[in-house]
């Protein structure tokens, strides 16, 4: 599907990887675009870029786990695309993991019933590699098992599947895009930060830097800008429907190498402290891209040099150092 003058709502596009696949796809020239959060955590500061481009850009404040107000906006907006990345995220899982479990998994199953009452034509789900668990092979592709480890992670494969049964039930367009981890600017910093942001954080603070476990534990890093190309290739492709597609670089680092990097880049000398491993940490994470590759063409364009170096400028210009 084309996205030129489609009406395209993004669920959690305030949040880290929504308000950049927002600002990317402006430049598809769509007719409406809609951002839908709640700001559990993202931030209307992250759409200013977005808002500057494209200033009919419409920034909503609902719950997406209400279905009544998500139909009342589908139905304001005769909206084409919905791009779902709506998430309470993994960290809040370890505390509240009844409430996290239900809130995902009820936000997805909002948007299939709409989808399933012809209020939108195409749902863009986005899962998490976290729904793998650890890899039993390496690189993981699609047909690897899912062992979520943690209840974040199990709400990531309990609505992949709740998404694919409303598709092959129902008829409905769905197509599942599975990022590996994400990082760049306007990554979260505060609660619930991610490995790169808190270790900049840290740096520009004077603090630490932490590891938890031995530091060899593996991911697969891809630059954000990335991931939101990939998302909207993957939108546009006819053959990716019912379909769960990695995205990620095909590139595993360690833990410790990608805190080398990051200390190198900000002339850290200090030692790591090295802590227990946390619960539901995996051991190794790396995607197989050949799916992607083969339904889109598409390959990550970020090396994680250039798009460490990015990050760590984008925070000291954003985040007040002590
Ligand atoms: N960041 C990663 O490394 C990564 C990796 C794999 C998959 N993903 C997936 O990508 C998607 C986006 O992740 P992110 O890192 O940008 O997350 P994020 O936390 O930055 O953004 C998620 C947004 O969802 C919003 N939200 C939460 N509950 C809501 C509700 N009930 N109603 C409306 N909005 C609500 C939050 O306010 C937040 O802005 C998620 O589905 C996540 O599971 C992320």
């Amino acid at each position: 599907m084309n996205l030129n003058n489609k009406s395209i709502i993004v669920t959690g596009g305030a949040g880290f990887i929504g308000s950049h696949l927002v600002d990317r796809l402006i430049s598809e020239q769509p007719k409406e675009l809609i951002v839908c959060s709640n700001f559990f955590l993202g931030k209307e500061s992250n759409l200013l870029d977005a808002l500057r481009k494209f200033p009919k850009l419409k920034i909503v404040k609902v719950d997406v786990s209400d279905y009544g107000e998500m139909r009342q906006i589908l139905e304001k907006y005769s909206v084409d695309i919905v791009f779902n990345l709506a998430v309470i995220p993994l960290p809040t899982s370890l505390e509240k993991p009844e409430w996290t479990f239900s809130e995902n998994v009820n936000m997805t199953l909002n948007l299939c019933k709409l989808a399933r009452e012809d209020k939108f034509k195409s749902l863009i789900q986005f899962s998490s590699s976290e729904a793998y668990g650890s890899a039993l092979y390496s690189p993981m592709d699609e047909q690897h098992p899912i062992n979520p480890e943690t209840p974040y992670a199990a709400s990531k494969a309990a609505t992949d599947h709740l998404a694919f049964s409303y598709g092959r039930t129902f008829g409905i367009d769905v197509k599942i895009i599975r990022p590996f981890n994400n990082y760049g600017p306007r990554q979260n910093w505060g609660n619930y930060a991610g490995i790169i942001p808190l270790s900049i954080k840290r740096i520009l603070e004077n603090a630490p830097l932490t590891i938890f476990g031995d530091g060899l534990q593996t991911r697969d890093y891809i630059f954000v800008t990335d991931t939101a190309e990939a998302a909207i290739a993957i939108s546009k492709t006819a053959n990716a429907r019912n379909k769960v597609i990695n995205v990620g670089t095909g590139q595993e680092i360690t833990v410790l190498n990608l805190l080398k990097l990051i200390a190198d880049n900000m002339n850290y000398k200090k030692e790591f402290i090295f802590k227990e491993a946390r619960p539901g940490d995996v051991r190794r994470h790396v995607a197989d891209t050949k799916l992607l590759k083969k339904l889109t063409g598409f390959e990550p364009k970020v090396k994680i040099e250039e798009g460490i170096k990015k990050t760590i400028d984008w925070y000291k210009a954003n985040i007040p150092s002590k």
